[in-house]
């Protein structure tokens, strides 16, 4: 895959959900770009592992222990990594949680929960981050799904969270364009080597099943949301905001999925 020389030196890029698969692969493609990353998720050993990883290579980072779903928590961590870094040029919003489950089979905590870290989650983070962005010049990328707009069985509590991320993202665009600052949506399709992938396709049949559904033929690579997320906080993004971008090989195009045989998987798996 073609890789653009993008330079993002002495840039501060805060990753929130960073600790692992997609976000942690924009977190290191910005790094390796020249910068400055800080990280937060909920495991302490994960967010370590992944600033270990980072810092190897040279790069600058930073990262603490801090759930979406408590403010204070993640207050504390955007004054931080200001402090570390300076006012915040991106911001990566992409914690996220799933399973598959029907609506008779999620209880309302279930429901609630995925809401709370999602959307209530995304919420925080973006309305929290405001006061340490870089104005003008901020870019915003929240990490969506097409369940945003594709209605789906077994998903509904993702459906509803992603749906309003992408309105909060639309609503951002208006009431912050005036100070400089973008916020766009990338949404991922079927990204291989991921935990969202495993829960949504855990066994060979069903994850060939989801290949061959995507036009393109093949699985997105985490790479792939990497280089979005670049193209929309470099200058060729300047002039993009408000927007819902599919990166997903088409998939989007093919309207519903079926998810009765993995649900099924998984629910066998669980016994
Ligand atoms: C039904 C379930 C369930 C399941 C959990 N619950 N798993 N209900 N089926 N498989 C219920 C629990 O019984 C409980 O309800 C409630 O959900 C909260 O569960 P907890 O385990 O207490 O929640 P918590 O510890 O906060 O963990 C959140 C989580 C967990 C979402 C449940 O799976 C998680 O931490 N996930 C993070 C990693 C992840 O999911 N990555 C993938 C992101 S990909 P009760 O009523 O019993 O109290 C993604 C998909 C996008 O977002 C699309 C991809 C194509
Ligand atoms: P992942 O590795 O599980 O990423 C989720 C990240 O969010 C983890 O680092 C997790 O770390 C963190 N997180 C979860 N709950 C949190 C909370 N309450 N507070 C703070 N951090 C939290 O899964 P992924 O598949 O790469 O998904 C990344 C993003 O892409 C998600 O937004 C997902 O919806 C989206 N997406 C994925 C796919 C796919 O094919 N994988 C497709 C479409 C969209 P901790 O466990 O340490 O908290």
């Amino acid at each position: 895959m073609t890789t653009l020389n993008f330079d993002f030196s002495g840039k501060h890029v805060f990753v929130a959900g960073g600790s692992s698969g997609i976000n942690f692969g924009i977190a290191q493609a910005f790094s390796k770009a020249g910068a400055r990353v800080s990280l937060i998720s909920r495991s302490a050993d994960k967010v370590a592992a992944a600033v270990a990883q980072l810092t190897s290579t040279g790069a600058q980072a930073w990262g603490t222990s801090a759930d979406v779903r408590q403010p204070a928590a993640l207050e504390s961590a955007f004054a931080q990594a200001a402090e570390k870094f300076g006012p915040i040029d991106v911001l990566i919003s992409g914690a996220a949680g799933n399973f598959l489950a029907s609506v008779l089979d999620m209880s309302p905590n279930a429901f609630k929960t995925v809401i709370d870290i999602d959307l209530l989650g995304s919420f925080h983070v973006v309305r929290l981050a405001h006061a340490y962005l870089q104005k003008p010049g901020a870019c915003v990328i929240q990490i969506s799904a097409g369940q945003a707009f594709i209605p789906t069985p077994y998903q509904a509590h993702v459906c509803a969270a992603k749906a309003g991320i992408d309105m909060l993202t639309q609503v951002l665009a208006l009431e912050w364009g005036a100070q400089g600052i973008r916020i766009n949506s990338i949404v991922p399709g079927p990204i291989a080597d991921t935990e969202g992938l495993k829960r949504l396709a855990p066994t060979d049949d069903t994850l060939s099943a989801m290949t061959q559904r995507v036009p393109l033929k093949r699985l997105g690579a985490i790479k792939d949301i990497a280089n979005m997320s670049m193209v929309l906080a470099s200058d060729l993004g300047a002039f993009i905001t408000g927007t819902i971008i599919p990166v997903d090989g088409g998939l989007a195009l093919t309207g519903p999925r079926d998810f009765s045989a993995a649900a099924a998987a998984s629910r066998q798996e669980k016994t």
